[in-house]
């Protein structure tokens, strides 16, 4: 989106468990900022489910495409709403309802220190997953016969559309041609990952689609990895990836363990994006209820990823500002424990904040 003098307004849906203590200090570092930005905060998550059975009211996803500019989410999921109904509905629900087909998650290493592999630093994890986010085994396509007799048979079908792979592997093409790695150096290679040994019908369609996209990016390096290979080479050698682009599971599955490579689920950030249209920036994280309500939560997922919404919308010299504070952090050790440090959230966030404040 280019930048322009209006004032941006941010859709804020923190959600349930750390998400609530996790997006307030994204919001203060926001803030801090002084992007030219409006909030307005909606209490979609758990609680307002169990008052009133609400997840998402009605016309809540037009009213957020057509009133916003760009949505901030936290985390969904809680303990009391056993079948995960509003999280669903309202996490899957934006990215289905709105079409935000493209989630880019990227994986980078701030410090030497946060990755739990040997002798691997920043400059070797510096890479970006894009994650088909409308179809695969998400779409609820399916169910359940006979349930709860010895016959049952449930059924999750794995749906991918000729346009829905096309265009997530187009886009991360396009990723690929317009961004750097953290050093300035150009990106290079795209590298599709999925399972086409085994599911040989989807496989060939994401197969025959990869092929066909890439000819039109001749200057653009091509790889493929089935996922299960790809698990052993990113925590054997995450120096080889670059732009990764993967089906809605595997795209799941990898990107928890990529946070695995930068500290932890607490440093991972997110776009859920559909070039044009309002998307939506959420840390990779989910509730985490054993640790929420205690101030430990790690806020730089949720912070790095409004810098990411941020530069989104264009604020890029704001969002520099924030990473930059975040790794100074890190490097500073101004953090929470489960990265290093002995801060709360509370407390890291407002490190952040009065860094960013400053500069
Ligand atoms: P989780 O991401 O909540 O937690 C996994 C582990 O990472 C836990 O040990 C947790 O303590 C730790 N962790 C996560 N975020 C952290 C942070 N910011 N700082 C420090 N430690 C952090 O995943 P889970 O335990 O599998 O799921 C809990 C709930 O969250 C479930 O209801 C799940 O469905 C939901 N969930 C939601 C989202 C989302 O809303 N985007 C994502 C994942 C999981
Ligand atoms: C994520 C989460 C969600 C997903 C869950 C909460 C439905 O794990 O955003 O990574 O599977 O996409
Ligand atoms: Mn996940």
């Amino acid at each position: 989106m280019a930048q322009d003098n209006s004032t941006k307004r941010i859709a804020v849906i923190a959600g349930d468990g750390i998400g609530k203590e996790v997006i307030p200090q994204a919001l203060e570092v926001i803030r801090a900022s002084r992007s030219n930005v409006e909030f307005t905060e909606f209490d979609w998550g758990a609680d307002r489910f169990l008052r009133d059975r609400t997840t998402v009211p009605p016309d809540g996803f037009s009213m957020l495409g057509r009133d916003f500019d760009a949505i901030l989410a936290g985390a969904f999921g809680d303990p009391r709403v056993k079948t995960n109904i509003h999280a669903k509905e309202i996490l899957l629900g934006m990215r289905f309802k709105m079409d935000l087909y493209a989630n880019v998650r990227p994986v980078r290493l701030l410090d030497a220190a946060l990755c739990p592999l040997k002798n691997v630093e920043p400059k070797d994890v510096d890479f970006v997953v894009i994650r088909e986010n409308t179809e695969g085994v998400y779409t609820d396509a399916g169910g359940i016969f006979k349930q709860g007799t010895p016959d049952e048979i449930a059924t999750q079908e794995d749906i991918n559309t000729r346009k829905g792979v096309e265009r997530i592997i187009r886009y991360a093409f396009d990723y690929c041609e317009q961004h750097t790695k953290l050093d300035g150096s150009p990106r290079r290679r795209v590298l599709m990952c999925d399972k086409s040994n085994a599911l040989t019908h989807a496989g060939s369609l994401w197969q025959r689609v990869f092929k066909e996209v890439a000819a039109e990016f001749p200057q653009i390096e091509t790889q493929h990895m089935y996922v299960d290979a790809l698990c052993l080479q990113m925590v054997r050698d995450p120096g080889q990836f670059d732009v990764v682009v993967t089906n809605n599971m595997f795209g799941d599955i990898i990107t928890d363990l990529a946070a695995g490579l930068q500290g932890g689920l607490g440093m991972a950030a997110s776009g859920n994006i559909h070039p044009g249209k309002t998307s939506m920036f959420e840390p990779v994280h989910g509730s985490a209820p054993p640790i929420a309500g205690k101030n430990v939560a790690n806020p730089f997922g949720a912070i790095l990823t409004s810098a990411m919404m941020l530069s989104h919308l264009g604020f890029t010299q704001e969002a520099a500002r924030i990473e930059a504070a975040v790794l100074d952090a890190v490097r500073q050790r101004k953090t929470t424990q489960d990265i290093g440090g002995t801060l709360g959230t509370r407390e890291a966030g407002a490190w952040i904040a009065e860094r960013v404040g400053h500069d």
